[in-house]
């Protein structure tokens, strides 16, 4: 058993409003800047939608993440040993600028400087690469709440996983189902973009597992941008160097959580602690894909079990650290409640952040009742679910439907113990039954609410000490990207900034 410590992430979805204050936080902080003006570290995704940049979850033409190779071998999708020199220089997978969109300002001067005449002056958009005036045909949420319309959603790769039936449901005019994905680094345990980058510029810290890349070592090879499956380095064309989220790792330093985080208006996003066996990587990426969620399960260890706490401290893992895995919310959230799930688990990355689904459109439209609580249809309303759960299982479960279904039933009887202490109009009967079929306790459920609702922020950001100057340096590289290793690509060692 290696055990490592990574600081990860849980989105409760139910809570998104979708407002993007998130994504203004981020961008006022980190880039906001020559060259970085269409990058967009933390963004917010309508689905059905085709996301940012258009159709990232399409790896068809993307390429990126992992594949399984052989005895189940791990290979990136992006490049091969012979290929990856040739892509350097000419990649047909790689992202454009109309993938994005051309980012735009607008001539707010004019308004004021117009001379007076008949017309109302305007301030005519110009790009912020040529300083040309621009037709502005896409932007970064531009099919922001549908946009008013399922035109852009319809091609959501997503939708694939639905049938005919399912399809028109969910596009039903009168009841239009959407939810909202905000999207950040996933800080991977398996990261595609480390191992692709020829230059070793792009690494995972030792100990916290925050996934960087060194501004001096990145030569602009964008290996990372075609890898990265969920589209999440981007290349900065004034600097000729790739960028990402860096976790606002200076604020996580000084004990503040990151500004997408703090400044989260529903308050979704919790921070914590997990504790995994590096040892185990490869076997459990390589897992079959309808086992890919449990895989991910299994990859993290009980901070409170005594042997795993002996492995950390002999990886050097500090005991500030070990006791902020004992209190990890995500622990909770992941491995205790199994609520929280990775997002697209099939790209074989092991992303680090996790996203509790959103129940409310799946509860939304039921024909039993409320939240389909009478006797003989208690679930009936996820069976006949408003935001089909194929479409949820397609992006949180990498198909499973099963593991969407369980954290489903689990949501709905928090609800309905919830609804039967404040209405009342649950009957003990329905209730008890919803319990034995969630797998939840009375106990559990409450916990889950205080958790959901009515949690402080000390409760939600359980912050590790992270000192740089006193970070262990691993000196070795043991077995932790068995996959990378494949590849003749090594770690480089932990390095400040
Ligand atoms: Fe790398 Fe982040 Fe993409 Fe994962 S989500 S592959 S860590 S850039
Ligand atoms: Fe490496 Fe990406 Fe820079 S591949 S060299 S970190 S652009």
């Amino acid at each position: 058993m290696d055990v490592r410590a990574h600081v990860s992430m849980v989105f409760h979805l139910d809570k998104c409003i979708g407002c993007h204050t998130c994504s203004i936080a981020c961008k006022n902080i980190w880039t906001d800047r020559p060259g970085a003006e269409y990058m967009w570290w933390n963004n917010v995704e309508t689905k059905p939608g085709t996301g940012f940049p258009t159709q990232w979850e399409d790896q068809e033409t993307y390429k990126g993440g992992w594949k399984i190779k052989g005895d189940r071998q791990l290979a990136l999708r992006s490049q091969s040993k012979a290929g990856g020199l040739f892509k350097l220089f000419y990649n047909p997978n790689q992202p454009g600028l109309d993938d994005y969109y051309e980012p735009f300002t607008y001539r707010y001067g004019d308004l004021f400087t117009a001379p007076a005449g008949e017309d109302q002056p305007t301030a005519r958009p110009v790009s912020l690469i040529t300083g040309e005036p621009i037709d502005i045909e896409a932007g970064p949420n531009w099919d922001d709440d549908l946009s008013g319309s399922p035109v852009y959603a319809e091609n959501d790769p997503n939708l694939d996983a639905l049938t005919p039936d399912e399809k028109q449901a969910l596009f039903d005019v009168e009841a239009i189902a959407m939810m909202y994905l905000p999207r950040i680094c996933n800080h991977c345990a398996n990261p595609s973009c480390v191992a692709a980058c020829p230059t070793g510029a792009i690494y995972k810290r030792g100990e916290d597992g925050i996934v960087l890349i060194n501004q001096d070592g990145c030569r602009g090879w964008r290996a990372c941008v075609a890898a990265c499956p969920y589209k999440k380095t981007y290349f900065n064309w004034k600097s000729g160097k790739s960028e990402k989220c860096i976790l606002c790792f200076p604020r996580l330093e000084t004990g503040q959580p990151p500004a997408c985080f703090h400044s989260c208006v529903g308050r979704i996003r919790y921070l914590g602690v997990l504790l995994y066996d590096a040892d185990r990587l490869t076997e459990l990426a390589t897992a079959p894909k309808e086992s890919l969620v449990e895989a991910q399960r299994a990859l993290l260890l009980d901070p409170h079990d005594p042997a795993v706490i002996a492995g950390a401290e002999a990886n050097g893992v500090t005991p500030e650290m070990i006791d902020s895995a004992q209190r990890s919310p995500v622990y909770k959230w992941v491995k205790e409640w199994q609520l929280a799930l990775p997002l697209h688990a099939e790209f074989r990355t092991m992303p680090m952040l996790f996203y509790v689904p959103p129940l409310l459109p799946v509860a939304g439209r039921s024909g039993a009742g409320v939240y389909g609580h009478t006797p003989d249809g208690l679930f009936t309303s996820i069976e006949r679910a408003r935001m089909p759960l194929s479409y949820l299982a397609s992006l949180f479960s990498a198909g499973n439907t099963k593991v969407v279904e369980e954290v489903m039933k689990k949501l709905l009887v928090v609800r309905l113990h919830n609804r039967a202490k404040t209405v009342g109009d649950v009957s003990d009967e329905a209730l008890q039954r919803a319990f034995r079929e969630a797998g939840l306790t009375a106990a559990e459920a409450d916990d889950i609410y205080a958790l959901t609702a009515l949690s402080s922020v000390d409760e939600r950001f359980v912050l590790p000490p992270l000192q740089r100057e006193e970070a262990i340096e691993p000196d070795h590289e043991p077995e932790l990207h068995k996959g990378m290793a494949g590849l003749g690509v090594t770690r480089r060692p932990v390095r400040g900034g």
